[in-house]
């Protein structure tokens, strides 16, 4: 029996759920960088592997989380191109993890209308994991609920030169002018071209770094870091960090004041259309 996500929660966890939703507007998209692992197995006297095991059971409980608040976007860093320099035996039980968390998970992340994706330079992957990540993908390509996205052998600057070299090309062959490069076009060209940018982004275990996730997207997420290491990193935690970014003020470079001149013109707006609207329905 798969298990339907939005049966099986705690009448406490769905009013935590109702507080936090009726708190504001949540993130559209969260990206987090899961770190830790490796201290929270040392803490224990454990092998690494055991950190990236147990850190599984924290991806399983945020993603069904993130998916049971109506979270658009979750991205989560699970390997980046500077971890192919770790020690052979520790990539080599990331990637076989990878392919079990797929072949466990995928029949329950589709019946729960979860759409897969990855974003990296997938081609360097093992082939295996290649073909069960494509499949995964594939089966999930139709659902309309959360996109989980893994970032996998993925690099913020790789994806900025690729976007570059594809850019020179366009140009070259004549597709293309420079005057029309802008933000939005720019982004066109990066493997993240069909997500919002994220509106949050999560750091586990207190390291105050960005570690090339994701570097043109951030440019205007709120940052939220946290002590916890990534394997006891848990829905609670999710809701610690929501409840932070409901009180956040997103300025996007303006001021306060500018913020809330725009918000009464908007409220104004709103009143003039209602009235004009109750005026063309008599
Ligand atoms: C960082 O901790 C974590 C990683 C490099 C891998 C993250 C992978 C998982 C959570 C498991 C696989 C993921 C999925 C989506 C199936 P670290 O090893 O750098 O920890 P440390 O800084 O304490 O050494």
């Amino acid at each position: 029996m798969i298990n339907q996500w939005k049966d099986g929660q705690s009448p406490e966890d769905k009013d935590i759920q109702a507080t936090l939703l009726e708190g504001g507007a949540l993130p559209r998209h969260i990206a987090i960088i899961m770190d830790g692992n490796g201290r929270w197995a040392m803490d224990r006297n454990l092998p690494r592997a055991a950190g990236h095991q147990q850190g599984i059971e924290s991806v399983r409980d945020i993603v069904k989380a993130s998916s049971q608040l109506g979270i658009g976007f979750l991205t989560v860093y699970a390997f980046s191109m500077e971890n192919w320099k770790r020690p052979r035996v520790e990539v080599q039980i990331l990637m076989s993890l990878l392919k079990t968390y797929l072949l466990q998970e995928i029949d329950e992340l589709h019946a729960n209308n979860v759409r897969l994706q990855a974003i990296g330079k997938l081609n360097a992957l093992p082939k295996n994991v290649q073909t069960i990540l494509n499949e995964s993908i594939e089966k999930t390509a139709g659902n309309t609920g959360l996109t989980l996205t893994l970032a996998l052998s993925y690099s913020g600057r790789w994806d900025i030169v690729r976007a570059v070299q594809m850019i020179a090309l366009d140009i070259r062959r004549g597709t293309l002018s420079p005057e029309d490069i802008t933000d939005e076009h720019f982004s066109e060209y990066l493997l993240t071209k069909n997500m919002p940018d994220p509106d949050l982004m999560i750091r586990t275990s207190g390291e105050m770094r960005l570690s090339n996730f994701l570097l043109w997207e951030s440019a205007y997420s709120e940052m939220y870091i946290t002590e916890r290491l990534w394997p006891d990193f848990r829905r609670e935690d999710l809701y610690s960090a929501l409840r932070d970014y409901l009180n956040r003020e997103r300025r996007f470079g303006k001021t306060s004041q500018q913020l809330r001149e725009s918000d009464e013109k908007e409220q104004q707006q709103g009143s003039i259309r209602r009235i004009i609207s109750s005026f063309s329905s008599r």
